[in-house]
């Protein structure tokens, strides 16, 4: 039995992208429809079984709300590991995940392993269904207190000047060629997730403790 390698993880993102839900998946395999907001930052660990070592991740849940920005070095700082989490739905969200990684390969540790996550794939599995449905949940979605700082959702706002049917094929508004394209440029890892399925969480865990380095 080996003893577990402890490695800092963060996880960094703006408000919403579900951060806080990746983890509760991969930590309690639970999902929650209605989190809260994090405040300051979360810690959680969890151990992954790799074939040559058990890496036990000691994670830093950052907010992403705006006014929490300045406390994100705090975290950063000697962390091994970060998750950059986008919303696939939320182009901003994508751009503001790429100014994340800019800062993360500027200030953290030269070494450290950067994962870019786009989350909440499973929204696009609706595309099957009707396209009235569709849109309306969108809609309704747009109206929740998700994005409680400067945001805005672009995708909601092309929906109610498009034909409804438009609306659930824009669901998707970060292209995956596009995202993953960006991640290879820039050596990072990329996954799409669900943190309300499932999909993708554990992967995305996996392939991050592979890539740590063990002395
Ligand atoms: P901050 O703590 O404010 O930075 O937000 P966060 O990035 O931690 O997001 P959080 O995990 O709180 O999730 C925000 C909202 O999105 C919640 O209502 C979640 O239930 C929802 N959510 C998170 N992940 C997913 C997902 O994979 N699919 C869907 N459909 N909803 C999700
Ligand atoms: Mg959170």
């Amino acid at each position: 039995q080996q003893r577990p390698y402890q490695t800092k993880l963060v996880l960094l993102g703006p408000a919403a992208v579900g951060k806080s839900s990746v983890v509760l998946r991969f930590v309690s395999n639970e999902f929650q429809e209605n989190k809260e907001p994090t405040i300051g930052a979360a810690f959680l660990t969890q151990k992954c079984r790799l074939d040559s070592a058990v890496i036990k991740f000691e994670i830093w849940d950052t907010a992403g709300q705006e006014r929490f920005h300045s406390l994100a070095p705090m975290y950063y700082r000697n962390a091994q590991a970060s998750a950059v989490v986008y919303d696939i739905t939320n182009s901003s969200s994508f751009e503001k995940a790429k100014s994340w990684v800019k800062e993360l390969q500027r200030q953290a540790s030269p070494n450290i392993v950067i994962a870019l996550v786009g989350n909440k794939v499973d929204l696009l599995s609706e595309e099957g269904s009707s396209a009235t449905e569709g849109a309306q949940k969108q809609s309704e979605e747009g109206e929740e207190d998700e994005d409680d700082d400067d945001d805005e959702n672009e995708t909601v706002t092309g929906n109610n000047t498009g034909s409804a049917a438009a609306a659930v094929s824009s669901k998707r508004a970060v292209p995956k060629e596009e995202a993953k394209a960006y991640a290879d440029e820039g050596g990072l890892l990329f996954f799409e997730t669900s943190a309300k399925t499932g999909e993708g969480i554990v992967e995305l865990f996996t392939e991050i403790a592979k890539k740590i380095p063990i002395d």
